[in-house]
């Protein structure tokens, strides 16, 4: 017998009020996809020449729009930029700088005084506290010194934030956690009951990267990341980074001062000095500056 709702296989069109109405989701990402082609159509009628049809419109997903915030003094003004969807922005500057002040601006932990922080589109700064923790729930964080709860075990420590913000049954929580696992490159088996003190350095990062992502998160924030870390340890976590925007396209800003490892996973560097954004571009086009400041920060690491 034939379902009422098709015809030859072909879904009836849907009803006003139906409830197989496509989730919200899907007509967003749809529409999205609609609006990227005929901007890419508009800008090839503009300039044909400029067929850059492989490289998609990519949407932004962070902006700070002429952000200044200052505590006893002055410490960010006027400062703006933009990581758009499945970009790697790295924040380099000196020590003190405010640096760690723009994770917390992103995450909505500060309020700047003045100018305005996106997320998906969505001015931030004046949400309630709990429309700052759904945005919240958009972005995984890997805090300065991967900073593991001690007493807890490794398990616990990734199983947290899975308990906390979903209602997941406890073996779906055990398989979310070895998936992270595995996919920083660590064994579940051999670490899930270890405690952080009894790992080294590099493992207790990876473990701070696999809390970060556990509720797949589209945007991921670092806070030196490399910091202590030996060079070889360093190059592991650099490509860890690099294979979440790889493999899971999320978008990130890393704050480092680790120059080497800044240019090899930055879509753009922005380089944070005087309060203000004294430059932002590509590693390219950092190393192909000849601004006297630049050539200095990089003549100096
Ligand atoms: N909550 C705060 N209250 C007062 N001053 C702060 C606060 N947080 C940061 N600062 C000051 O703001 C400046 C920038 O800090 P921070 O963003 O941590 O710098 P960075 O991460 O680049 O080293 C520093 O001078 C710091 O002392
Ligand atoms: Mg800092």
């Amino acid at each position: 017998m034939i379902d009422d709702e098709t015809k030859d296989g072909v879904p009836a069109p849907l009803q006003e009020g139906s409830k197989r109405r496509p989730k919200r989701r899907y007509d967003d990402a749809r529409r999205s996809e609609e609006v990227a082609s005929v901007r890419r159509a508009i800008r090839y009628e503009l300039d044909p020449e400029d067929d850059d049809d492989a490289e998609p419109v990519r949407e932004p997903v962070i902006e700070l729009d002429n952000i200044s915030l200052a505590f006893d003094e002055p410490i960010l003004k006027e400062v703006s930029f933009v990581a758009r969807e499945g970009e790697t922005i790295v924040v380099v500057g000196e020590s003190g700088t405010g640096k760690s002040t723009i994770l917390k601006l992103i995450l909505r932990l500060l309020v700047p005084d003045q100018g305005r922080v996106s997320i998906d589109g969505e001015d931030i700064s004046h949400l309630s506290f709990e429309e700052a923790l759904k945005v919240r729930q958009k972005m995984g964080m890997v805090f300065q010194g991967a900073a593991l709860f001690d007493s807890m075990t490794v398990f616990e420590n990734i199983a947290y934030p899975v308990r906390e913000h979903t209602n997941l049954g406890e073996d779906e929580v055990e398989a979310r956690v070895r998936e992270k696992l595995e996919f920083v490159d660590l064994e579940p088996d051999k670490v899930m009951q270890q405690f952080p003190s009894e790992l080294s350095g590099g493992m207790r990062k990876r473990v701070g990267v696999a809390r970060g992502m556990a509720n797949n998160p589209e945007i991921m924030l670092y806070d030196e990341p490399t910091s202590g870390l030996d060079p070889l340890t360093t190059g592991t976590i650099t490509r860890l980074i690099m294979k979440l925007q790889r493999e899971l396209g999320v978008t990130s800003v890393v704050v480092s001062h680790d120059i080497r490892s800044a240019f090899r996973m930055a879509t753009k560097v922005a380089l944070l000095s005087e309060r203000h954004i004294a430059f932002f571009g590509t590693p390219e086009e950092m190393t192909g500056s000849d601004n006297t400041y630049i050539r200095d920060f990089l003549g100096g690491t």
